[in-house]
């Protein structure tokens, strides 16, 4: 995890929870209707957060469903099932939608949280693409075996070793030379790509047009992603949000590094492109009262991404198209994340892009509690300003009742998302409800939970996986040291 310089820890924001009376009266508990027509219980949001429970195919198991029924007890307006995958591509125990055998156990899931919500929550899919990354390789075989010898490399080998009879040595020897090379002389050899590929790992960029699968997503991404938002229709899920943020393919269209020359990147109007296609492509394969949303970044956090003023500019064109809520993240790139060991991938939320998307309690002088609330909130005055009344979900370090219902005061926001608190304890937005805040289990912000998510390890507290280890119905993991869910409260 990044840390900023100053490393100050900050202790929780204090709070004076609600009488269940004045949790009646709030904002946070007032009912809110979407465009699509839905009406959200409370303004209180679950957004995703994946847990790795999935089986290995992508499909639903009994820890799934435990997971998201533990979170629907608590009853918020809405939850957002962890990013799913659109396509048929192995990634693990992630959750997939891309294709109709996932339907059975997806329509289990909403059976679920229906059922422990006493269907008062609004339950949504968060649909994701992302391109391909490899784990960083050793490197004698990537010198040896994964490069791509170019005559480029031959030239630039003749003349830092002033050797010209490389001009004609054949591909093993150049890479045996390879091999001998220090680390800066290969920098001089190897292009940037290249580079951060052996430093790094290999990954796709959507400018990477030389690519045909990469050339051709304009082409398939609205039809999977509009055929993904009909099985959710068919699963039983209220909506979907669209995965436009952090650092996968469709928030890597919306970037500001985004170089594609086909008309769907280097312009802001090229970069929303594709944003839009799929979303219209979506719209038309569901039925209008089926929610569609999409989560975006309020800021890439990255050298060269974009800023608050592009992201204003997505949310005016997301609410002019007809989503029906604009979700708001901030950061979590590959672009600025920690170099990863050999034979492990990258992981996106280890840079300060990641610092933003997942705000730590150990900070710079502001702090994590409500980091983004400034810009997040900027941008849903200049959509009010603009004549649209869609819906913004906001998100980070949102940690007390004050911090949410402060932010729907000030219109920063209608919706507000608090994740790692709902893990901490899934029954905060009950508690709160019922005027008895005193008993919430506060997130204390350690991350020590996207630590185990880093490691595609099931993902719990440390405020809980510990404890009442020996309740008769504790679910355990780790041979028995760690419970996969919050304690019931009781
Ligand atoms: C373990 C974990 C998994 C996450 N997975 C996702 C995800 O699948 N999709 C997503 O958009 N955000 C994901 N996030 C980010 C959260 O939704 C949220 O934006 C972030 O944690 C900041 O909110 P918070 O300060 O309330 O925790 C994840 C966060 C955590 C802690
Ligand atoms: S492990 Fe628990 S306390 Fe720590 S950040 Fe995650 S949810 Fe909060």
């Amino acid at each position: 995890m990044y840390l900023p310089k100053e490393r100050l820890r900050h202790p929780l924001p204090s709070t004076q929870p609600p009488s269940e009376q004045e949790a009646r009266a709030s904002r946070l508990f007032s009912p809110l209707t979407l465009p699509s027509g839905m009406t959200l219980q409370s303004r209180s949001w679950v957004p995703a957060m994946v847990p790795w429970r999935a089986t290995e195919d992508g499909l639903v198991t009994e820890q799934v469903l435990a997971w998201y029924e533990r979170f629907a007890r608590g009853k918020p307006g809405a939850i957002v099932i962890e990013a799913t995958g659109i396509r048929e591509i192995a990634s693990g125990p992630l959750l997939r939608i891309g294709d109709d055998r996932f339907i059975a156990g997806l329509r289990e899931l909403t059976q679920t949280v229906a059922r422990a919500s006493e269907g008062e929550t609004r339950l949504f899919i968060q649909l994701i693409d992302f391109l391909r990354i490899r784990k960083r390789p050793d490197r004698a075989r990537y010198l040896t075996s994964f490069l791509r010898l170019r005559a480029e490399h031959r030239e630039k080998l003749c003349q830092l070793l002033a050797q010209p009879e490389l001009m004609n040595a054949p591909e093993t020897s150049l890479r045996e030379v390879l091999l001998t090379l220090s680390d800066e002389q290969l920098d001089l050899v190897l292009s940037a790509r290249e580079a951060t590929a052996l430093n790094f790992g290999e990954r796709e960029l959507v400018s990477d047009e030389d690519l045909p699968h990469v050339a051709e997503l304009p082409s398939v991404l609205p039809g999977l992603f509009a055929r993904a938002a009909g099985r959710a229709v068919q699963a039983g899920f209220h909506g979907v949000e669209l995965h436009y943020a952090h650092a996968y393919t469709m928030a890597s269209f919306l970037s500001a590094t985004n170089q594609r020359k086909d008309g769907y990147g280097s312009t802001l109007e090229g970069r929303k492109r594709l944003p839009l296609e799929v979303f219209r492509a979506v719209r038309a394969a569901v039925p209008r009262e089926f929610t569609v949303g999409a989560r975006f970044l309020s800021d890439e956090v990255i050298a060269g991404g974009h800023h608050a003023s592009d992201a204003t500019a997505f949310a005016l064109a997301f609410a002019r198209e007809g989503m029906d809520f604009l979700s708001l993240s901030t950061g979590g790139k590959f672009d600025d994340a920690k170099q990863p060991k050999v034979g492990e991938a990258a992981y996106p939320y280890t840079g300060p892009s990641g610092f933003e998307c997942m705000p730590p309690a150990l900070s710079d002088a502001r702090g994590p509690y409500g980091r983004q609330l400034e810009t997040q909130g900027a941008i849903r005055r200049a959509v009010r300003a603009a004549g649209f009344t869609t819906p913004v979900v906001v998100a980070g370090g949102i940690a007390s009742f004050e911090i949410a219902e402060g932010a729907l005061e000030r219109g920063d926001a209608d919706l507000v998302a608090s994740a790692r608190q709902s893990l901490a304890d899934p029954d905060w937005w009950l508690k709160l409800r019922l005027g008895r805040g005193d008993e919430i289990r506060r997130c204390v912000y350690s991350n020590y939970c996207e630590g185990l998510d880093q490691k595609h390890r099931s993902v719990t507290c440390k405020l809980w996986d510990r404890s009442e280890l020996d309740q008769p119905n504790a679910q355990l993991t780790d041979g028995g040291r760690r419970r996969l869910l919050a304690p019931d409260w009781r």
